[in-house]
C-alpha cells in the first residue's frame, strides 16, 4: 500500500510515520520547504518522545519520505490523507477549514486511478460531503471515495495513542474505501482493536464528541475541587472514589488550571457553533466554555491571594509553560493568560519550561527566562507552577527553600504533597486540596 500524508504537523508526522511503522509506503507533504529541508536532515518540526527515532528507521527502511510536492506524492496512492489544520476561525469560533479545502482541490488535480481521500484533520460534520462536492467539481471523471478517519492523538504520547488505541473510527461508504481503511490498519485488526465503521457524517461527530465529554469531565472535577476547598475535602481521593466506578473511569479526573491546548478550546468551540446552528444546541458544552475560559483568570487570582492580595513588584517564579507536558506546544495555554493577568498586577515573572522556550519567548513577552529550574527561583517573591512536568516533581525542596526569598508555592497541578510542603515550612497552595497555614 502506498499513500499520500498532506500536512507535517502533530497530527500528519505521527499519523505518517506510524502508517510506515505498519509497513505502508507513506510520502508526506508539506507545503513548508523548511519543514521538509528539516525531514531530510532527520529535524522534527515538533517535539514528540520517539517521533524522531521512529522516523529516521522508517526513512532508512525507504517507507517514509517528505516533499513539497503533492502532485507527485498523490499519483498512484491508494489513500490520501488530509491532516492539515483546522484552526478557530477568527471571531466566531467555527472551525477554519480553508486549508482542508484547498487541499481537496489540489488532491482532485492529481487523482489518477481509484483514490480514497481521508480527512484525518478534526473536521466539522459534512465536511466529508463537502470535500466529496469539490472534489467532483474539480474532476467530474475521479475515481475516489472520501473516508472520515478521526485522530485520537494525544500529544506527548501520540504515537503509542497511534500504535495501542482504544478504537480505530472509520467514516467509509462504499466497500472498495472500506477494503482500502482495513488494509491500512491490518497490524491493528490483528490484534483486535475494535474499528467501528460508520457514516462520514458519525465519524466526524464521534471525534467532535469524545473531545467535548473529556473537556466536560475535566471541567466537572476542576469544579469539584473548588468545592473540596471549601468543604475541606481532597480533590484526589473524590478523583479515585469516583473513577473506580467502571461507568465513570479514573482517567481524566486530574484538577488544574483548566484545560489547553491545540484540540479540548477549539473543538468545544466548533461543536457549539455547529450545534447552535443545526438548532440542537449542547448548553452544558457551552456552560463547559465559559466556565474554563473563567478558570484561567482565576487561577492568576489565587497566586495573587497566596502572595498577600497584591504580587505589585514582586518577582514571581514560574515553572511550565506548555499547555502540558511531554510537548512543546504553548497553543492555548493556561500560561498565556495567567502570566499577563500577573504582570499586569505588578509581577515580576521569571520562567522556564524544558522544552517550550522557545515556542514561548514568541508569545510570552517582558518575562525573564531561565535555564532550569533552580534559577529560576533564585530571589523570587512565589513559586507558581503551570505545568505538572515530571523534573519538577523531583526537585529538592531544601533547595527551592533556600532559593525563593519568601517560602510561598502555589501549585496548580498538586505536583506535591501538602503534608511535605508544610513540613518544609512552606505557605502551600493547590488545587481542591487544605492549603498549608499562611507563612
Ligand atoms: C486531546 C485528546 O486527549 C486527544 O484524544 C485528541 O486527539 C486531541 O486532544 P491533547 O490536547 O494533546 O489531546 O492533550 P490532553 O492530554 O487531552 O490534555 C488536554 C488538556 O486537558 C491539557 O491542558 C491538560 O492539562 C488538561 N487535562 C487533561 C486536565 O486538566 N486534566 C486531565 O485529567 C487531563
Amino acid at each position: 500500500m502506498r499513500i499520500a500524508m498532506i500536512g507535517t504537523g502533530y497530527v500528519g508526522l505521527v499519523s505518517g510515520a506510524c502508517f510506515s511503522e505498519f509497513g505502508v509506503d507513506v510520502v508526506c507533504v508539506d507545503k513548508d520547504a523548511s519543514k521538509i529541508e528539516g525531514l531530510h536532515q532527520n529535524r522534527m518540526p515538533i517535539y514528540e518522545p520517539g517521533l524522531d527515532q521512529l522516523v529516521a528507521d522508517n526513512v532508512k527502511a525507504g517507507r517514509l519520505s517528505f516533499t513539497t510536492d503533492l502532485k507527485a506524492a498523490v499519483k498512484g496512492a491508494d489513500a490520501v490523507f488530509i491532516a492539515v489544520g483546522t484552526p478557530s476561525r477568527r471571531g466566531d469560533g467555527h472551525a477554519d477549514l480553508s486549508y482542508v479545502y484547498a487541499a481537496a482541490k489540489e488532491i482532485a488535480e492529481s487523482i489518477d486511478g481509484y483514490t480514497v481521500v481521508v480527512t484525518k484533520s478534526t473536521v466539522p460534520v459534512g465536511t466529508g460531503r463537502e470535500v466529496e462536492r469539490i472534489i467532483k467539481e474539480t474532476r467530474p471523471d475521479a475515481d475516489f471515495d472520501v473516508v472520515s478517519n478521526p485522530e485520537f492523538l494525544r500529544e506527548g504520547s501520540a504515537i503509542n495513542d497511534f500504535m495501542r488505541p482504544d478504537r480505530v473510527v472509520i467514516g467509509a461508504e462504499s466497500e472498495r474505501s472500506r477494503a482500502v481503511m482495513k488494509q491500512l490498519y491490518r497490524v491493528l485488526y490483528l490484534i483486535e482493536t475494535p474499528i467501528v465503521f460508520t457514516s462520514l457524517e458519525t465519524s466526524e461527530l464521534i471525534k467532535y464528541a469524545a473531545n467535548t465529554f473529556l473537556a466536560a469531565k475535566i471541567t466537572f472535577i476542576n469544579e469539584i475541587a473548588d468545592l473540596c476547598e471549601a468543604v475541606g475535602a481532597d480533590v484526589h481521593d473524590v478523583a479515585k472514589g469516583i473513577g473506580l466506578d467502571g461507568r465513570i473511569g479514573k482517567k481524566f479526573l486530574h484538577p488544574g488550571p483548566g484545560y489547553g491546548g491545540s484540540c479540548f478550546p477549539k473543538d468545544t468551540l466548533a461543536l457549539v457553533r455547529t450545534a447552535r446552528d443545526k438548532g440542537a444546541p449542547l448548553r452544558i458544552i457551552e456552560t463547559v466554555v465559559s466556565i474554563n475560559d473563567e478558570r484561567k483568570r482565576r487561577m492568576a487570582d489565587k497566586i495573587i491571594a497566596a502572595c498577600g492580595g497584591s504580587v505589585k513588584g514582586k518577582t514571581i517564579a514560574v515553572l511550565g509553560l506548555t499547555f502540558k507536558p511531554n510537548t512543546d506546544d504553548m497553543r492555548d495555554s493556561r500560561s498565556l493568560e495567567i502570566v499577563p493577568a500577573l504582570q499586569a498586577a505588578g509581577a515580576k515573572i521569571q520562567a522556564f519550561d524544558p522544552e517550550g522556550m522557545n515556542e514561548a519567548k514568541h508569545m510570552l513577552k517582558d518575562i525573564t527566562f531561565c535555564e532550569g529550574a533552580y534559577e529560576t527561583l533564585e530571589g523570587a517573591d512565589a513559586l507558581a507552577v503551570l505545568t505538572e512536568w515530571n523534573e519538577f516533581r523531583a526537585l529538592n525542596m531544601s533547595r527551592v527553600k533556600a532559593a525563593l526569598s519568601a517560602p510561598i508555592v502555589v501549585d496548580l497541578r498538586n505536583i506535591w504533597s501538602p503534608e511535605e510542603m508544610a513540613a518544609e515550612g512552606f505557605q502551600y497552595t493547590s488545587i481542591g486540596r487544605p492549603s498549608s497555614p499562611r507563612a
